[in-house]
């Protein structure tokens, strides 16, 4: 949600600083900060908004060498100069930026303020730094080391000293860190996009420990100070991949790179020649899979969709009993986790706080855990007994879209493999890989000609109530259709299984409400042409995504939007795209900020 960059060496810090925030700006947009150390002290400037006021504020030539930055998505405390971080001690000798929640922060703020201690904001990062101000005698590390102790909650930290030029202290505890390692210099940073301009070559953080970093020295050791001895791994993404590179929006740029993202997320994990799915990371547990009595998927948000499409898909391949659950919902409702259950956490980012609850909580009831994630080194793979990444590249834009198709392509290729070692004959298993092995194809087909939803979206974007259905694998793209619409341009939208519009929503269809249908070819094809009658008795304008070559469909809607074909289980990895890019549209339409929705952030790093 918020992000953490810092830096120390031998060239000038703000420019790095900046750009690292700049970067990191997807995570947190409401307010910015940073903090500059040399021989004069410590020079601190923050502000409410993006980045580019808190630039407008400073001297960009400003000569330190050693300093830390922030970018805030405000959960306690509105998003105020004074609430930005980073914030500073009342003797302003130490600086401090912040992840995460300080849950006693009450407690520890009423001891400060009786031993005299002044504060000059509500937050309770406040309350941390001036912890460790008080237990500070000249070593910046024992002092964090000490405040730590006291400390409820969840951390990412960064904290440097007017006296201590050169270094930082950082910790973790529930929010990532990782440092890169450079020439004569290190850098720290809450996400890999941070600091890929410097240095691919990282060490990650694990809960529980903390980094002292100076330019030439990088010391991990444990919160009681017992040396960590950790290697340095290469980060996987390049620069390009987080560039704009043309493209107005992440978003749009995202969209279009789901046929390479794809490619890449099958890449030598699908043989066509066996009709085989290799997954390295599940090849330790397959045994323990295929024994499985049960399978939880649990996820948030558009992860929650993907898990979904995963439900239907290992029901109908493995044929295990597999449902899906909000990962918020999973972790209070004393699950029932016996053996042979099997939860599998869905995510992009690998650090979502409700995503990485549900997770612990189903290890801690002894169930096998898979991590189905993007990131690289994020805490879900990290905590996870096993998984599949998703190798679609970085994903930046705040809705997601790329990580929707490689969740599903993944999902899609577990189940197979289960799928083959269970029910699934050579023959069924040969045509399931050889469709997924088209789709990258099929994707840029279809995003070749992919205009028309941009007219779509010009001439609906004034409606503020869609409707999506689905049946099927295409339920779930409906429910997503319908979060896109809503995360990035503001319209409501409500997603359903298309006969549940009958039990209810049917209310809602008065003349010209757009009503997406998801009418492919499939079992449920004249079913769903039954609803797109119900939608046009009542006068809705049918917007029909379905399959090329159907003509039938066209006297049935006002606008039909084809995708390429494919078997059943793997059309949402084609019907979600024209989904992702009428929302797009229609937000862009409407003059929203694509890449920064109001109220939301990239990954919800809170409970
Ligand atoms: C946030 C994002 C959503 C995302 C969800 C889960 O709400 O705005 O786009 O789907 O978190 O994120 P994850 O990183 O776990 O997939």
């Amino acid at each position: 949600m918020c992000g953490i960059i810092g830096y120390t060496g031998q060239k000038r810090a703000l420019p790095i600083l900046l750009e690292g925030l700049r970067r990191l700006e997807y995570r947190g947009y409401d307010s910015a900060g940073v903090a500059l150390v040399d021989r004069n002290g410590l020079s601190v400037t923050k502000a409410a908004g993006r980045i580019f006021v808190l630039e407008q504020l400073i001297d960009t030539q400003l000569p330190q060498t050693h300093g830390i930055g922030h970018t805030r998505w405000a959960t306690h405390g509105a998003p105020t100069d004074v609430n930005a971080h980073p914030h500073v001690d009342a003797t302003d000798r130490i600086a401090l930026i912040h992840n995460g929640i300080i849950e006693n922060n009450r407690a520890l703020r009423t001891y400060l303020e009786q031993q005299g201690i002044e504060f000059r904001s509500e937050t309770d990062t406040e309350v941390l730094v001036q912890l460790i101000a008080h237990f500070y005698d000249g070593d910046l590390e024992a002092a964090v080391r000490r405040a730590l102790h006291d400390v409820t909650g969840t951390y990412g930290i960064a904290v440097v000293a007017r006296d201590e030029l050169g270094v930082i202290i950082a910790a973790r505890k529930g929010s990532p860190l990782i440092v890169g390692v450079g020439k004569g210099e290190h850098l720290l940073a809450s996400d890999p996009a941070a600091i890929l301009a410097h240095t691919t070559q990282v060490v990650y953080l694990d809960d529980g420990e903390m980094a002292r970093i100076t330019p030439d020295e990088l010391r991990l050791t444990t919160l009681d100070a017992v040396p960590v001895a950790r290697g340095v791994e290469e980060v996987e993404w390049s620069l390009e991949q987080i560039e704009l590179s043309g493209y107005d929006h992440f978003m749009l740029k995202e969209i279009f790179e789901q046929p390479e993202a794809i490619e890449t997320c099958l890449r030598g994990r699908i043989d066509l020649t066996e009709g085989a799915v290799r997954l390295g990371g599940l090849v330790d547990c397959t045994r323990e899979l295929t024994r499985a009595k049960r399978i939880i998927l649990t996820a948030c948000g558009t992860a929650w969709h993907a898990a979904l499409v995963g439900e239907y898909l290992f029901e109908e391949l493995v044929r295990i009993p597999t449902e899906t659950e909000y990962a918020s919902e999973f972790r209070y409702r004393n699950p029932i986790i016996d053996d042979g259950t099997v939860v599998i956490a869905v995510s992009q980012s690998g650090e979502t706080a409700d995503t990485l609850a549900a997770l612990a909580e189903a290890k801690q009831r002894g169930a096998l855990t898979l991590g189905v994630v993007n990131v690289v080194g994020s805490t879900v793979a990290r905590e996870s007994d096993e998984g599949v990444f998703l190798h679609v590249g970085p994903e930046i834009g705040v809705a997601s879209t790329k990580a929707f198709t490689g969740q599903v392509a993944v999902l899609a290729m577990i189940a197979c493999y289960l799928g083959r070692r269970k029910h699934m004959s050579p023959t069924a298993a040969m045509q399931f890989i050889s469709a997924l092995a088209q789709i990258p194809d099929q994707m840029r087909r279809f995003l070749k000609n992919a205009e028309q939803t941009e007219g779509i979206a010009e001439q609906y974007c004034n409606r503020e109530n869609w409707l999506y259905l689905g049946r099927g694998y295409n339920y779930p793209v409906a429910l997503e259709g319908a979060l896109k619409l809503k995360e990035i341009s503001y319209i409501h939208a409500e997603g359903l299984p298309a006969a549940e519009m009958k039990h209810g929503p049917i209310a809602l269809i008065t003349k010209g409400m757009p009503v997406v249908v998801i009418a492919t070819a499939g079992v449920q094809y004249d079913k769903i042409l039954n609803n797109i009658e119900e939608v046009r008795t009542r006068g809705g304008s049918v917007i029909a995504i379905a399959t090329e070559g159907d003509k039938e469909i066209q006297s049935m809607a006002e606008h039909v939007v084809y995708v390429p074909d494919t078997i059943e289980p793997l059309q949402p990895l084609l019907t979600s795209i024209p989904l992702q890019l009428i929302a797009y549209h229609a937000a862009v339409k409407r003059g929203c900020n694509v890449d920064k929705p109001r109220n939301l952030a990239k990954s919800v790093t809170v409970e």
